[in-house]
């Protein structure tokens, strides 16, 4: 049975910015992706009157304006390509670029995990490129805000392009704040108003005060950072201001696959790394973070003279690196059980049986929550001659 559509029904609502362009014939104006028999991809932007070269040949835009999209044509060498409306992950690849971009990987990842939702109002810095934005103005729709912040003129002025060329116009939920985060954001958001904010920036622990000012309760920071040691920084920063909650860090790491015939493998390169992700929540005013059982020692009192959370000048501990430190009499039970060294006479005889024997699972000294991964790692450290003696 089929439903007939309600003829008094209301009409459907506009499409959402951007929706228009991503369906139909191609139009003059638009990007399209030609890729060629050997999987080489050229982005060509649409003119009446306009020509595609290759070295071997050239294809008019006229043929290819008003066909439909994912259709194949010959350049006038007899080669074929299939135009494609480039996807949003192609474009920002593509798009020309002021700063480095968030790869697709990584955008998607920020999407889902810190919970961008539609009418969101969320506050992103630096703008850079404008990739990320695009993302995140997908998924806030046009009844969000995203308020971007980027201390570059220039930068912001080709980001506002990029997205126009994208979206097709300028999108309605954004606007773009010329200047430093710390400094503008607190002139442009009200005090706990802001859902989400966004930061791929060199230094985001610099902002972290105005960014805690900013979130409303239970609102969510995630930090975009290339390196371990701002990592760091930013988890420690976090901590320190004791508005958040325990940080969650993680990378993603993506390997595309070869698929040709039998040959379904891996392939041989991939980009190795982009970036590291770290989310934390912001606790209700007034609100101290429970204590975490095993914290790992604390960073320098003075962040100006140790930059990333360590004193670079001394050897670290392992502490400082969140290592788990073994007691001295755990380290001589284990180098009993390895070396069947007999217990000392003084230990009392009920000691001695509980004594684990070699090979066998030793009972953890009083931590439960210790994984059988970490035991192992525990037993492989004391074989070592260092700690043995
Ligand atoms: C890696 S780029 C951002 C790329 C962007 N997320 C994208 O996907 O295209 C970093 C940007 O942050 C800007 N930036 C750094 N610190 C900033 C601050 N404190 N306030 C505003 N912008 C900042 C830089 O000028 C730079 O454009």
């Amino acid at each position: 049975m089929t439903t007939q559509p309600d003829a008094t029904a209301p009409l459907a609502p506009p499409q959402p910015t951007g929706a228009a362009g991503r369906r139909g014939p191609f139009q003059p104006g638009e990007r399209v992706q030609l890729t060629d028999a050997r999987g080489r991809m050229h982005t060509i932007t649409l003119a009446v009157g306009g020509e595609f070269h290759t070295h071997r040949g050239r294809i008019l835009h006229d043929v290819v304006i008003g066909l439909p999209d994912g259709s194949t044509l010959t350049n006038t060498a007899g080669e074929e390509f299939l135009a494609l409306r480039p996807l949003l992950s192609d474009y920002v690849m593509s798009m020309p670029r002021g700063a480095a971009v968030v790869y697709p990987k990584d955008a998607g990842q920020i999407v889902q995990y810190a919970d961008i939702f539609p009418g969101a109002t969320v506050v992103e810095a630096g703008v850079g490129s404008g990739a990320l934005s695009m993302s995140l103005l997908r998924a806030i729709g046009d009844q969000g805000r995203l308020l971007s912040f980027e201390r570059r003129a220039d930068f912001a002025e080709i980001a506002r392009g990029n997205a126009r060329t994208f979206f097709g116009t300028d999108h309605p939920a954004w606007t773009v704040t010329v200047g430093d985060l710390a400094e503008t954001l607190p002139e442009v958001c009200a005090p706990g108003t802001v859902d989400r904010v966004v930061l791929d920036m060199l230094a985001p622990w610099e902002c972290l005060e105005a960014v805690a000012d900013a979130l409303v309760p239970g609102g969510l920071l995630i930090c975009y950072v290339a390196t371990a040691t701002q990592l760091s920084r930013v988890a420690e920063g976090a901590k320190e201001h004791g508005g958040f909650a325990e940080p969650h860090a993680w990378e993603t790491i993506e390997r595309d696959w070869h698929l040709e015939g039998l040959a379904v493998r891996p392939v041989h390169r991939m980009h190795g790394h982009t970036g590291f992700l770290i989310t934390t929540r912001r606790l209700a005013p007034g609100v101290t973070p429970p204590l975490r059982k095993r914290r790992p020692a604390k960073g320098p009192d003075d962040p100006e003279e140790q930059p990333f959370g360590v004193e670079v000048d001394r050897e670290w501990s392992p502490e400082d690196v969140g290592e788990r430190v073994v007691s001295d009499k755990r380290l001589r039970k284990i180098r009993r059980t390895v070396t069947g060294e007999a217990p000392p006479p003084d230990m009392p005889p009920k000691r001695r049986d509980a004594d684990p024997a070699p090979g066998t699972d030793p009972a953890p000294d009083g931590d439960p929550a210790e994984t059988p991964a970490e035991r192992h790692t525990a037993q492989d450290d004391v074989s070592t001659p260092e700690v043995d003696q």
